[in-house]
């Protein structure tokens, strides 16, 4: 099987597909491929294995060949992939969710947003700048987390872990999603709300659903006006969530009290104006960074790989109904 890798991942997981004569390529480029490298690259091949950088639709799978049976992408999102041209086609498309990558996209939530109550981005700029000028009774001035509440939107896998830590807080935990989940409610304590309710209620804002056409920028200038003034908002999500240029005004005129952002509308490029925003983090979609998280997005992108090759269902298939008329 010919197997191509579109850049490099950390850990020796690539070494483990080139077993059983499979003939495995790796871009020699350490950066994202443009549309026609890609194409140019993995024509000819039975496998992909993708990254959220990589944009596959349609056109992309038929200039790949008729022979392409299975895109693996090395992350648990999956907006950059076509999944009804794919499936159309017979193609698996197969993702990489697990508990590592969860918690470390929990715990980088939550990084945030103690950053954001407590200025640790702006005050550490400020110490490295030379105006400490020793203890002050009105500088950088925030605000305690514990008590207060935390609106999650989009109560999955990441949601739930994002309240589980909040408990050492004794935070009020609202969330959202399209039905009540009533098992979560009674582990994690955590009441179903609506949009509007958990917008007008939530100090601190959370989003964690995934990238469709109804998610696409359902924060905007109206929710944000729904918001409680002065609220946090946390993206490790993804960017286009969040309309930019509304976030943007929201927090020039006081009605958000920051954002903490890990996620963009249009990476890797982001809004000159946030930057000027007050009160804004960004950090360079690195949610999933730990070591924990990206070797175990290696094994799993790999080894679901390996398991096709063999014959086998993969765990995480992001279009079962396509295993039965899949391409072989
Ligand atoms: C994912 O896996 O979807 C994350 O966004 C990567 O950080």
């Amino acid at each position: 099987m010919k197997v191509f890798v579109t850049r490099k991942i950390p850990g020796d997981f690539i070494e483990r597909l080139k077993t059983d004569g499979n003939e495995v390529t790796v871009s020699e480029f350490n950066r994202p491929l443009t549309q026609e490298e890609l194409i140019n690259m993995a024509r000819g091949v039975d496998f992909l294995l993708s990254l959220l950088t990589d944009r596959i639709d349609g056109d992309v799978m038929d200039a790949i060949g008729p022979q392409l049976k299975m895109v693996s992408n090395y992350a648990v999102g999956f907006d950059n992939i076509d999944i009804k041209a794919a499936s159309d086609r017979g193609i698996l498309i197969t993702n990489t969710p697990s508990d590592e990558v969860n918690e470390s996209v929990a715990e980088h939530t939550w990084a945030l947003m103690l950053a954001l109550a407590r200025r640790i981005v702006e005050a550490d700029e400020a110490t490295r700048r030379g105006a400490y000028r020793g203890w002050e009774p009105d500088v950088f001035l925030g605000h305690n987390v514990m008590g207060k509440t935390l609106g999650i939107i989009g109560l999955g896998r990441i949601g739930s872990m994002v309240a589980r830590r909040a408990q050492g807080y004794k935070m009020t935990l609202l969330y959202n999603k399209r039905e009540p989940d009533r098992a979560s409610e009674a582990e994690l304590g955590v009441k179903f709300v609506s949009l509007d309710e958990l917008y007008a209620q939530s100090d601190f804002v959370s989003l964690h659903v995934p990238l469709t056409d109804e998610t696409r920028h359902m924060i905007n200038k109206g929710a944000f006006a729904k918001m409680k003034k002065g609220a946090f908002l946390v993206n490790t999500a993804r960017g286009s969530v969040v309309d930019e240029r509304d976030l943007v005004d929201a927090l020039r005129d006081g009605q958000l009290g920051g954002a903490g952002l890990d996620v963009f509308d249009n990476e890797p490029n982001i809004s000159p104006e946030l930057y000027d925003a007050p009160n804004v983090i960004t950090t360079p979609h690195i949610a999933s960074a730990t070591w924990e998280a990206r070797n175990k997005m290696g094994e799993q992108a790999v080894g679901q790989i390996l398991t096709v090759v063999s014959g086998q269902k993969p765990e995480n298939l992001v279009n079962p109904e396509v295993w039965e008329k899949r391409r072989k």
